[in-house]
């Protein structure tokens, strides 16, 4: 039997931030999603939340995650304290707890797999997870043989200079024997530099304590400042292009784009510099994006270009380009080989196919039939100042540059529009429509005085 506990009850204080550390953000989730992410595979039978600063808001960011119970710590006493307050939870429980530690996000499932199966092996009392690191400022040291049986873990701001050297660090991840654990937590102190119950005294209380290294330390990288948050996006980014580049897209400049963990790219793709792509987005084979691009939660097609565009919530198929300096908002719904071109706006609009938007326009709540063109500057006027109107605009049909659709409107099929019109009235299919001031001409209207 698994049941796992996160420790999530911290205020944060060196993040300094108004939200708590765990709802910070990382890669587009937030630190504790992430954490209770990489457990999911383990299928436990309890999964236990430790909330307590800010606890109404941690729980509200996790209510679509099933299956989760929560604890509240008050006051939040230190991690040895934060642990007994599941004491009550797991009376009747008998197996193994895992505990994690809500600011160390980065933890593969391969890792904590292995951390399972060497306690299970071994049967110590606790197997915690360390990492050998080049600067160990800030984290637990952890005192072990060659056998990997540790001895006890000393807070860096408890250790002494000697023992400051000790490269062997705490993770904050432990597996314990859970009936173990419970005989020795009425035995914690505050006799620390910070007057808290510290988790980590367990470790030496317990019969017999392991460790196994991680094999990439970076995935035990705790996060308690904003330096170490950026640390853990430049890790989690390297890694997520990485991936993408070994299945055959091409980043020409890495380090400037960033990738949500939870998008889908297909082959030959090509991401030029500064584009960022967050949320789930699913990209077909032969696009080209950016450079300078933003996607959000969007599905692009095939062979699908877009240079320079915000593209949010919006499903675009296939051979369609886009940009520069376009922006497709929710809702946007572009067919294939259509074209949406410099300062366009799209807002919850379908674009059907091989229709053109080229030029400084305005399409909102709009059904755009096949083959359409929109010219230059055409807006559709959607808002009546108190609610949203449609506009329909049929096959074929082509509006002229500087044209306003004030809606709700239909035109039909094969409608020409006038340029600089102003229409408030449906346009039956193959009609010419053109609404503005007839030109005047007044000729002689300066007067050349003869010499
Ligand atoms: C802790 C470990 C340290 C380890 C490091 C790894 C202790 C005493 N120290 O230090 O050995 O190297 O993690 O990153 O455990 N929390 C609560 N209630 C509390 C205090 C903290 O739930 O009263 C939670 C925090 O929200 C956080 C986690 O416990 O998610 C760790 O707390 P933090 O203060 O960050 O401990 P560290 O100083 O990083
Ligand atoms: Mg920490």
């Amino acid at each position: 039997m698994l049941a796992i506990a996160v420790l999530a009850a911290g205020k944060g204080t060196r993040m300094k931030s108004a939200l708590p550390k765990v709802l910070q953000p990382l890669g587009g989730a937030t630190l504790i999603e992430r954490v209770l992410r990489s457990c999911q595979h383990l299928s436990p039978e309890r999964q236990i939340v430790i909330v307590g600063h800010q606890a109404d808001q941690v729980k509200a960011s996790l209510k679509h995650i099933s299956n989760l119970e929560f604890v509240l710590q008050k006051p939040q006493n230190g991690t040895g304290h934060a642990i007994k307050q599941v004491e009550k939870e797991l009376k009747d429980f008998n197996g193994q707890l895992l505990v994690l530690n809500g600011d160390v996000p980065l933890l593969s499932p391969a890792t904590l797999s292995r951390l399972l199966k060497e306690h299970q092996n071994k049967k110590p009392s606790v197997t915690l997870l360390t990492a050998r690191v080049d600067n160990p400022i800030g984290y637990g040291r952890v005192f072990a043989n060659d056998e990997g049986i540790v001895k006890e873990i000393i807070e860096d701001r408890d250790c002494n200079k000697e023992q400051k050297k000790n490269r062997l660090i705490n993770s904050g991840i432990y597996c314990f024997d859970w009936q173990s654990l419970k005989k020795v937590l009425p035995k914690l102190k505050d006799n620390n530099s910070q007057g808290e119950l510290y988790i980590t005294d367990t470790v030496a209380m317990l019969s017999s304590s392991r460790h196994i290294e991680v094999d990439d330390s970076r995935e035990v990288n705790g996060i308690n400042d904003r330096k170490q948050l950026s640390k853990c996006e430049g890790y989690l980014q390297s890694k997520i292009r990485d991936h993408w580049m070994s299945q055959g897209v091409t980043f020409i400049d890495p380090y400037s784009c960033t990738i949500s963990d939870d998008c889908q790219i297909g082959k030959d793709v090509v991401i030029e510099p500064q584009t960022h792509i967050r949320g789930k987005c699913l990209i077909g084979d032969e696009c080209h994006i950016g450079p300078g691009t933003f996607l959000e939660e969007t599905t692009l097609g095939e062979r699908v270009k877009a240079i320079y565009s915000v593209i949010r919530k919006a499903t675009i198929a296939n051979d369609v380009s886009i940009g520069p300096f376009a922006h497709l908002r929710p809702g946007s719904n572009v067919d294939n080989k259509s074209r949406i071109g410099n300062f366009v706006e799209i807002k919850n609009s379908q674009i059907g196919m091989s229709s053109k938007v080229s030029h400084l326009s305005y399409i909102g709540d709009t059904t755009l039939g096949t083959e359409v063109n929109i010219g230059a500057g055409t807006i559709t006027a959607n808002y009546d100042g108190k609610r949203k109107h449609p506009t329909v605009i049929g096959n074929k049909s082509k509006t002229g540059a500087n044209s306003v659709l004030v809606a709700p409107i239909v035109l039909g099929q094969n409608v020409t529009i006038g340029a600089g019109s102003t229409l408030t009235k449906d346009v039956p299919s193959n009609a010419l429509s053109i609404s503005r001031a007839k030109q005047l001409i007044k000729e002689n209207w300066i007067q050349i005085s003869s010499p």
